[in-house]
């Protein structure tokens, strides 16, 4: 696939992804989602890519869904417009690998979205956060009215929905809503780091965390443990041993692929 719109580069296991529409805030349109589509698959099937970064080149992370293209939209395109958006982020959330967002400014509306279907998020001091959609007569289509609720709380959540106020990073960190504020310059210097750190770490541990947590908030508290205890075994058949063994003995451990 020929890629307009995200940019990649891959090094020490970490592929940082950028939405690059500068001129209209990197604003998601159906380009986006296209490349976004090839994009996820492809570097979850690489095994150089440990942990993904996505950030926003520019001033903005993302400014929304594209309003220009959003404007001339049937009832059923708007429906199909905001389905398809719900299945791409939907599928960042069940890849195997970590994705951390690195908010560089503006994530507003549907750029707000994407930064909650990411792992979770590190901000630049002068990001900004909203879901401005009521302003336009419409409602979040990527699933902010059920992810914002599940992360920050309903109090926060319909606060923010419902008054389309743009918050600030300090203030998206007091809500839950982002778990680290940097400087810009160290936005991705840290995003980088914190991705590094992962990846050093057991990789059937670290994709086992993510599965486990992120099926458990979907389910009930019983069933969520229950998968717990099936994934805290079957590590016993995978790199357990090695993990246990290297701190006994003293050593670093050596991770399988
Ligand atoms: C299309 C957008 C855009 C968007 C900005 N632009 N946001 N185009 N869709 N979401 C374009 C502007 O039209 C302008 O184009 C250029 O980017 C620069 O934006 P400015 O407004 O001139 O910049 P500034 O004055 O700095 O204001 C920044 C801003 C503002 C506060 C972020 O752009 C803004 O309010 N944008 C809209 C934010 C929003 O409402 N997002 C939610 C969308 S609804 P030109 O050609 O004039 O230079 C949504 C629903 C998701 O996301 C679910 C869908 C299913």
């Amino acid at each position: 696939m020929d890629y307009q719109i995200l940019k990649t580069s891959v090094a020490d296991g970490i592929a940082t992804v950028t939405v690059s529409r500068p001129q209209a805030l990197n604003a998601l349109n159906s380009d986006f989602f296209r490349e976004m589509d090839a994009l996820i698959p492809e570097l979850g099937g690489r095994d150089d890519v440990k942990v993904l970064i996505i950030t926003g080149e520019g001033k903005a992370f993302v400014a929304g869904a594209d309003i220009a293209e959003m404007v001339r939209m049937t009832r059923a395109q708007g429906q199909e417009f905001s389905r398809w958006g719900q299945q791409t982020f939907r599928s960042l959330e069940l890849l195997p690998k970590p994705v951390i967002a690195a908010v560089n400014g503006f994530a507003l509306g549907g750029g707000c979205e994407l930064a909650l279907a990411c792992d979770f998020r590190i901000a630049s001091s002068k990001a900004k956060f909203g879901q401005p959609e009521v302003n336009l007569g419409v409602i979040p289509g990527y699933a902010a009215t059920q992810r914002l609720p599940r992360l920050i709380g309903l109090g926060n959540a319909l606060y923010l929905l419902l008054t389309a106020e743009l918050i600030g990073a300090e203030e998206a960190l007091r809500m839950g809503l982002v778990q680290k504020v940097v400087e810009p310059d160290a936005l991705l210097p840290a995003a980088s780091e914190i991705a590094k750190t992962i990846a050093s770490k057991g990789p059937q541990a670290v994709q086992n965390v993510k599965r486990v947590a992120r099926q458990g908030i979907l389910t009930d508290f019983a069933a969520g443990c229950a998968l717990e205890s099936e994934a805290f075994g079957s590590l016993f058949e995978g790199e357990a041993a090695e993990g246990m063994r290297a701190f006994l003995e003293k050593r670093p451990p050596k991770w399988g692929g």
